[in-house]
């Protein structure tokens, strides 16, 4: 095994001019850790936020950027059983997936579900985890629930309405089109709002005969924090996981409480590796099965070789994809 790789950094912040495809040496696993010969990595809205210098890797997480990705094991840490070099495995990390190689701790290896193609199960750590530990670990979302998912034609997106559906939850969409939301229909969202040209809380009313969202999965932040509140149904849980449309806000109390209504966020990049490993091992138990059968789908919109990292973040800048984007090593 050669000593170095290539990786990706980023030289100061801003777009994706900054990016540069750098020689490192390859890391070494700790007594706990795996060293994964890296076969793809999933773009996240995390790797951009990073490039602007908004979203820095918490402390002790690798700077080069890449929050999950799919290969083979290459080596073992001293202390690890139940894995053995050579096994197809994805990985959920807090940063290092754009390269060669990256060490994981081995609570978030991940088997590649069967059925799955090496390169796509790239696609589903980070969006599987997010997924499971808002809606179903915080939110406990059960059958029957109306979901109100915005942007659902995203990477969180679609995996959020297939895993609601699969669940016997009502999954309702937000997205930027009508071709997006047509996209979101195949992944079985029941409804669809076109958030630049209608008034979501009025019309999840409507779609609810009244009832409103047991539950909101937002990635907008503060200019929806009213109005989410409003989509609410009584005894509604708003979670929140991005802040595209900021972080400040006025919550009006009022409203919260007449609606019997919890506000969460959280995010799972900088969670202790103890709680992704427990976040791990239940996407394993509750989410791989339903990947094997067939009920959850990978939304893998475009690939890129490593190469070409800047063109896939303009891709990505862009906000015209759908589902997921991913590198190749
Ligand atoms: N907290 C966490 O642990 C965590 C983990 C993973 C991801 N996230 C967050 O989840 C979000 C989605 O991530 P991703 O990787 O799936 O990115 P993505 O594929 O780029 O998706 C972003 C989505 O946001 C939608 N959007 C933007 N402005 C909107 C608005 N005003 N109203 C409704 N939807 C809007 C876009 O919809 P259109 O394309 O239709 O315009 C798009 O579907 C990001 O904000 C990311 O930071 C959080």
């Amino acid at each position: 095994m050669t000593t170095t790789m290539r990786a990706v950094e980023y030289e100061g912040a801003g777009g994706p001019e900054v990016i540069r495809l750098v020689t490192r040496p390859r890391p070494e696993p700790g007594p706990d850790e795996v060293l994964v010969k890296v076969t793809a990595a999933g773009l996240n809205r995390a790797d951009v936020q990073q490039r602007r210098g908004v979203y820095p890797p918490p402390p002790g997480a690798p700077d080069i950027p890449g929050l999950e990705v799919s290969g083979t094991v290459a080596a073992i840490g001293r202390d690890v059983s139940g894995w053995e070099v050579g096994a197809s495995v994805c990985a959920l990390l807090s940063g290092g997936g754009y390269a060669d190689y990256v060490v994981v701790p081995v609570g978030q290896l991940l088997r590649v579900p069967m059925g799955i193609g090496l390169v796509e199960a790239a696609s589903l750590p980070e969006v599987a985890c997010t997924v499971w530990s808002n809606l179903f670990m915080t939110a406990g979302v059960t059958a029957g629930d109306w979901v109100l998912i915005h942007g659902g034609a995203g990477g969180i997106g679609t995996m959020a309405t297939q895993m609601v559906a699969a669940f016997g939850g009502r999954p309702v969409v937000t997205a930027g089109s009508a071709e997006k939301l047509e996209y979101c229909r195949g992944f079985g969202a029941v409804a669809g709002i076109d958030y630049r040209e209608e008034d979501f809380v009025e019309r999840m009313r409507e779609i609810t005969d009244g009832h409103g969202a047991d539950v909101v999965l937002d990635v907008v932040g503060a200019s929806y924090l009213e109005r989410n509140i409003r989509a609410l149904a009584i005894g509604g849980r708003l979670v929140v996981i991005g802040l595209q449309g900021g972080a400040r806000a006025e919550l009006n109390l009022g409203l919260l409480m007449s609606r019997r209504a919890s506000v969460t966020g959280t995010t799972l990049r900088a969670r202790p590796a103890v709680e992704k490993a427990q976040i791990v091992a239940e996407v394993t138990e509750h989410v791989w099965p339903l990947v094997e059968a067939g009920t959850l789908r990978t939304a893998v919109e475009a690939r890129y070789p490593l190469e070409q990292v800047v063109e896939a973040h303009e891709h990505f800048d862009s906000g015209r994809h759908t589902g997921k984007i991913l590198l190749t090593m």
